[in-house]
């Protein structure tokens, strides 16, 4: 049996196993809908990563999972004891790491509009490098380090306006995007310019993202080579030296047959080499290089789990298969027509010959999993695992008509462990006045 992700399996029983883990033996456990990740998978990509850099950047560089794409003090701590950084958009996401005692000082901090009191809270905490997005930012950073009486290391983001063949809305490295300076207007030079006169600012580089589910290290090249020009032309109009590159995350995944992700050290390869050679070309210091994948890392590890309540057959139109979660765990078919794979953990060794269309339960015409999902003969009872839900997912869940979140457990060595508690009716009415 071929499936999207290889720490899937089929066993004895003739059901899903995930990480050698029986889904059936957690659906019992914890009920459904449930997110599973597989923590040895999770850290052994994060160790791709680290190693990569290692052999082909001579270690001179630092991986910073994407909390984004699955933010829990769990993996805030898997994160830490594979010796990564982490990349924080938000005070929840920085209040998360913070409270799992991530070292702060390889935290980033990103955003497009990061309020006065998240600034406050990252430069008092002493966050590492805040990634400066808009010239207010600029100012702010600089007062609040002043007030502080503190020096903030910050890194310049920049549209380098490459393409990169992806979903619009998650394409951000063009001239149209909310996110950072641009380089063709001169809005960049200027900025980094002012730097000079900040003097609770350490310049330390740029960062650059050009969007997310690239299978190609082409635009990452090309995304390099740019960079490393505007750091050349950096050093020849003001004379800062720039110490680190950080090129952002993006690289993509299997969620279906159809996708052909490449193998992830092969990214930092290309990347390092061409960093490498523009340094030579151009005389300038071969930069510290900074990643931050995110979906990589997490996507392939997580399936959700969830029972089939009805199928409803719609003669010549499609069969509905529906299952007791859907836009408010996973909001990816109906955000981005998101595409994925499933599974009948109960009858994972059955042929796929049918046809379904998996639905959620809210009360939406749009809450759709699966437009066609292959599967075997579907009935009321049976378990549906959606794959490669491991990033985006949790991170995106909501509570849309009131639904709970699901519980989160990871695996690992063939045994579980509950990392977030499914939310109860209470939770949902805590903060209700
Ligand atoms: N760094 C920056 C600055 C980013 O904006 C992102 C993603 C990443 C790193 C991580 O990218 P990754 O390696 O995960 O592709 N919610 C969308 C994805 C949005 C990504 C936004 N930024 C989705 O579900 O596909």
């Amino acid at each position: 049996m071929n499936f999207v992700s290889e720490n899937l399996a089929v066993n004895e029983r003739g059901h899903l196993t995930v990480g050698g883990v029986d889904v059936m033996d957690l659906k019992e456990k914890y009920g459904t809908p449930l997110y599973v990740m597989d923590e040895d998978m999770i850290r052994s990509h994060l160790r791709t990563y680290r190693e990569a850099l290692n052999t082909y950047y001579n270690g001179n560089g630092l991986c910073q999972f994407a909390s984004k794409a699955f933010c829990t003090k769990y993996m805030c701590n898997l994160v830490a004891e594979e010796g990564l950084g982490l990349d924080v958009v938000s005070g929840g996401e920085l209040y998360t790491a913070l409270s799992a005692n991530f070292p702060a000082d390889k935290i980033c901090f990103h955003g497009n509009n990061k309020t006065k009191d998240e600034l406050t809270f990252a430069i008092g905490h002493n966050v590492g490098t805040i990634v400066i997005d808009n010239i207010y930012e600029l100012e702010q950073v600089n007062h609040i380090a002043s007030d502080m009486g503190k020096i903030q290391n910050v890194i310049f983001r920049i549209k380098p306006g490459i393409d990169a063949h992806t979903h619009d809305f998650i394409m951000t490295g063009q001239i149209d995007s909310k996110f950072g300076f641009a380089l063709e207007t001169g809005e960049a030079l200027s900025a980094v310019s002012l730097v000079k006169e900040k003097k609770h600012l350490c310049y330390q580089g740029l960062h650059c993202h050009i969007g997310s589910q690239i299978f190609d290290v082409k635009p990452f090249c090309e995304a390099a080579r740019v960079m490393m020009a505007f750091i050349k032309e950096i050093k020849d109009k003001t004379g800062l030296v720039t110490e680190e590159l950080d090129l952002g995350g993006g690289f993509g995944i299997r969620y279906v047959e159809s996708d052909d992700p490449i193998a992830y050290d092969k990214y930092i390869k290309a990347v390092s080499r061409e960093v490498k050679a523009q340094a030579e070309m151009l005389g300038v210091k071969i930069p510290k290089i900074l990643m931050e994948p995110g979906r990589s890392v997490v996507a392939p590890a997580g399936i959700t789990v969830y029972e089939v309540g009805c199928v409803k057959e719609i003669p010549n139109v499609r069969t509905y298969v529906s299952v007791d979660g859907g836009m408010a765990d996973n909001p990816r078919y109906i955000m981005y027509g998101a595409e994925y794979s499933a599974v009948l953990a109960n009858k994972a060794g059955e042929a796929a010959e049918c046809t379904y269309t998996v639905a959620g339960k809210c009360c939406e015409s749009g809450d759709i999993l699966i437009e066609q999902a292959k599967l075997p003969k579907v009935e009321v009872g049976d378990t549906l695992c959606v794959l490669s839900t491991g990033a985006y997912n949790y991170s995106m869940a909501s509570n849309y008509n009131r639904i709970p979140r699901p519980a989160v457990v990871m695996v690992s060595g063939g045994q579980d462990k509950l990392i977030v508690k499914r939310e109860t009716y209470e939770d949902l009415i805590r903060n209700d006045l």
